[in-house]
């Protein structure tokens, strides 16, 4: 079995370059899918999300090819086939299927989505969309069957912005007759990010970005390229590290207005940051003050940082509190933490983080993505060594964290391991 190994206490120094968005290049390359042509997308993350989509486009018979960081699909000539669970349960955006399959064939069928296990995320809101454009939906064995003669524009608001739902009802309705509005939409940069797409390959969708969005069907779907975002969470877990540990440590690639939640904060409690255009400088402080986060849809503190900046909070001088309020289980890093030396209390979602606590190399375990991300950061602050089990998860999401964290100095490596 496959672990990381981290030797803690090294300054972080040099340069990280942030890669292409995991939650935007995870809804583009499905998206591909409603293409009549090809399209390339550039600048995709090496993850194994990425390689699940791929062959989820392969077994549609598209044809993808990959040169370096860009991806070329051939979608011309998709066919409708089961989407299997070993494939379908191996993330979570292989929902986004849903929308683009039946965007572009007006049936799908897919079984239930994978993903991290950080609560309760049911996917009624992508399916009361589809139904709204006119879609029926059978549950059948764990497999949803969506399928319409017809696909028309329609207002649908969502009880919740979420990212998923918003991304799913605009993949199914750019093909659809009509006009769709989605009101209450999610406001994610990834979503932009996804609409950008679809209109480089001639759709209609105004208003991604904001809390309404119109979307004029249209018939056919010409070649388009399109850039993935850099990837904002990624960017704000090495930010993290580099206020605990950086010494001029450089963060490439970002793209500011994407992660002023987290900087702001940072700012806020003491940590020097500078931002140069695209690419911010950090050197930690060890003398943080305590800090008050509540996680809230973009722009507000995002849910994937939740668990990267506990980690900070257990370095800072006095209590702080950290309210999660999208997922009803998104703590799994709180025990690994304890056990390291950590003083964390946590109840209902809302974690007490009494600091600062001297922490400890140990054995820990990755739950889920975020948490591992965690765990890495823990590792690269802690006295001794800590050895993190079940890295998949890690790999999943971050690009070649292991070389971005070596190149600037830490003490880190994968190990075979029973
Ligand atoms: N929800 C519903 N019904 C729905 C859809 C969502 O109740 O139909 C609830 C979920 O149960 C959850 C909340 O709404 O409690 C948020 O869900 P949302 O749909 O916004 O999130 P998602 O699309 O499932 C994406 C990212 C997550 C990220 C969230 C929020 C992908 C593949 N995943 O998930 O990323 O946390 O948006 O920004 O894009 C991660 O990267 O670690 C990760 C979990």
């Amino acid at each position: 079995m496959q672990k990381i190994q981290i030797k803690g206490g090294n300054e972080l120094t040099g340069t990280i370059k942030i890669s292409g968005a995991k939650n935007a290049a995870v809804a583009l390359i499905p998206a591909a899918i409603l293409c009549d042509e090809e399209t390339s997308i550039f600048n995709v993350p090496e993850i194994t999300d990425r390689d699940v989509l791929i062959d989820i486009i392969k077994l549609l018979n598209g044809n993808v090819t990959r040169e370096n960081s860009t991806l070329h699909i051939d979608t011309k000539e998709i066919i409708n086939k089961v989407i299997p669970e070993e494939l379908s349960s191996k993330l979570r955006a292989s929902y986004y299927f849903m929308g683009s399959l039946l965007g572009r064939q007006n049936h799908v069928e897919v079984y239930f989505p994978g993903g991290c296990n950080i609560g309760n995320r049911k996917i009624d809101l992508h399916l009361k969309g589809f139904e709204a454009l006119g879609a029926t939906i059978t549950e059948e064995n764990d497999k949803y069957i969506i399928h319409s003669e017809e696909l028309k524009g329609t207002k649908i608001y969502l009880d919740f912005a979420s990212v998923g739902a918003t991304i799913n009802i605009m993949l199914a309705a750019v093909k659809a007759k009509g006009t769709t509005v989605i009101n209450n939409a999610a406001k994610e940069p990834e979503i932009v990010n996804v609409a950008t797409f679809l209109n480089n390959m001639g759709a209609k969708i105004t208003g991604a970005g904001t809390s309404k969005i119109k979307i004029e069907g249209v018939k056919y779907l010409h070649k388009a390229i399109i850039e993935v975002i850099p990837d904002r969470i990624e960017a704000g877990t090495y930010i993290i590290a580099g206020a605990l540990l950086g010494n001029h440590l450089k963060i490439e690639n970002i793209i500011k207005e994407h992660i002023m939640s987290l900087i702001s904060k940072l700012q806020e409690i003491g940590v020097d940051i500078k931002i140069e255009k695209n690419d911010l400088i950090i050197n930690h402080n060890s003398n943080l003050k305590a800090l008050n986060i509540t996680t809230l849809v973009y722009p507000g503190f995002p849910t994937d940082l939740a668990q990267p900046i506990s980690v900070l909070m257990t370095q800072c001088n006095g209590i702080s509190v950290l309210e999660e309020t999208i997922y009803s289980n998104r703590m799994g890093q709180v025990p690994y933490l304890n056990s390291m030396g950590a003083d964390i209390k946590v109840s209902n979602q809302t974690a007490y983080i009494k600091g600062k606590t001297k922490l400890y190399g140990s054995e820990v375990k990755a739950s889920d993505l975020r948490a591992g991300a965690s765990l890495v950061i823990a590792g690269l602050i802690a006295d001794g060594r800590t050895t993190i089990s079940e890295i998949d998860h890690i790999l999943r999401g971050y690009e070649h964290i292991i070389e971005k964290l070596q190149n600037v100095g830490a003490d880190i490596k994968i190990i075979e391991e029973k």
